[in-house]
């Protein structure tokens, strides 16, 4: 059996990486640990390195489409992770999440629509919506115990309305896993709503032990017919450069109009590399994946441990799935703005800002990535203590 090395520092300066190369033009320096674009550090695959190398032994790279094994090793990884049997017929190719909501948007709701979320949220779920003339409607998750929670008198209230629900699923930003329980109120609710719900799925994979994912479509049966859902081995094998990711509808009256308008507008056609990258992860992933999900979880627990012992004022949200926590510094008292500069400019860290998730609600609010080396990860953590509590 392989044993991957994690703790491995590459360097990713000059591979035209967005997390490492684009500090100076969003940040304004480039000295900086970057701990926020929420891809990880780690070497990608050596299985799927091997196979996106071996199609690259045929000379010709034409137009190409997704090959029976690609769809056995998507099938199969559903099944068996998540218990959604779906067909090829159910599933499309999507280049991106992010571009597969737009398309949502753009196909399935129409200007000034009501969009619903639930903040603090994965910024382009904020902006997307905005991009599209669609009008945002933002209810506000609670904390209790130290994790997310659907307000549910807000939410209900909020969402009369509102043509769609965009969720995050397990939840960025820190990972909520929402479990069988709170979904099938989701559904209950935007079922006697007639609300359609984009169930974001991107993290799932990365869900920690023993926290298990529940996928939306499989809550009930009203869940499957008003629900599209998104899955991607991008973050999971950390190939989110190959744009490759699926949609999932189980409803056959939705499928066609989504799928229609996909291959319509000719948007959703696929490369090469996605292809060729999704089946070998989805196939031969699943002995990489759990030894990284032990080292993520080891982080997790780094993160844990020196909050507890070094900055005990920090309220944190620590992820349930993948490796993203969210960082509350209100306790120190520091005004947003020289909250950021002393987090830029003396820890010479880069945080994503809270109020991207969601407003002014969140300035005090930072998010993490815990996706690198442990060493780097302490680094960044021993800066951040410095600058912050000097
Ligand atoms: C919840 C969520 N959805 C989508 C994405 C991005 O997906 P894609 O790269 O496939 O557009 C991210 C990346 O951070 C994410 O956290």
């Amino acid at each position: 059996m392989a044993h991957y090395n994690f703790d491995e520092i590459i360097e990713r300066r000059g591979s035209d990486c967005f997390k490492w190369d684009a500090l100076p033009e969003m940040y304004g320096r480039g000295d900086l640990l970057p701990m926020w674009v929420a891809d990880m550090d780690y070497r990608s695959p050596d299985f799927v390195m091997e196979a996106i190398r071996r199609r690259c032994e045929h000379d010709v790279l034409g137009y190409t489409m997704p090959s029976e094994g690609y769809w056995n090793a998507v099938t199969g990884w559903l099944k068996t992770h998540y218990s959604i049997t779906a067909t090829k017929e159910e599933l499309h190719y999507i280049p991106g999440i992010v571009a597969g909501i737009a398309f949502v948007l753009l196909s399935l709701t129409e200007p000034k629509d009501k969009v619903l979320v639930t903040t603090p949220v994965y910024p382009p779920f904020l902006n997307l919506p905005r991009a599209s003339k669609r009008t945002l409607v933002c209810s506000p998750l609670k904390i209790e115990n130290g994790r997310f929670a659907i307000d549910f008198e807000d939410f209900e209230q909020k969402i009369a309305g509102c043509k769609l629900f965009i969720m995050s699923n397990p939840h960025n930003p820190a990972g909520t896993v929402w479990g069988t329980e709170t979904l099938r109120r989701v559904a209950d609710i935007c079922e006697r709503h007639g609300v359609l719900v984009v169930s974001d799925e991107i993290h799932a994979d990365l869900t920690l032990p023993p926290h298990l994912h529940v996928s939306y479509s499989t809550v009930s049966e009203a869940a499957k017919h008003h629900s599209i859902t998104f899955m991607a081995p991008s973050k999971t094998f950390n190939i989110a450069g190959l744009g490759s990711s699926t949609c999932y509808i189980g409803d056959q009256a939705l499928r066609r109009r989504f799928f229609g308008w996909l291959d319509g507008m000719g948007v959703a056609g696929g490369n090469i590399f996605a292809f060729t990258g999704a089946e070998a992860a989805f196939a031969h992933g699943e002995e990489w994946r759990q030894q990284m999900l032990a080292y993520l979880n080891n982080n997790v627990q780094t993160l844990k441990r020196f909050l507890a012992e070094q900055m005990p004022a920090v309220k944190a949200v620590l992820p349930e799935a993948s490796y993203l926590a969210w960082l509350d510094f209100s306790a120190y008292g520091i005004a947003h703005k020289e909250l950021a500069n002393r987090l830029i400019n003396e820890a010479r860290v880069a945080l994503n800002d809270g109020t991207t998730f969601g407003g002014k609600d969140y300035e005090h609010c930072f998010r993490i990535n815990l996706g690198c080396p442990q060493s780097l990860l302490l680094e960044g953590l021993d800066r951040i203590k410095a600058a912050v509590m000097r």
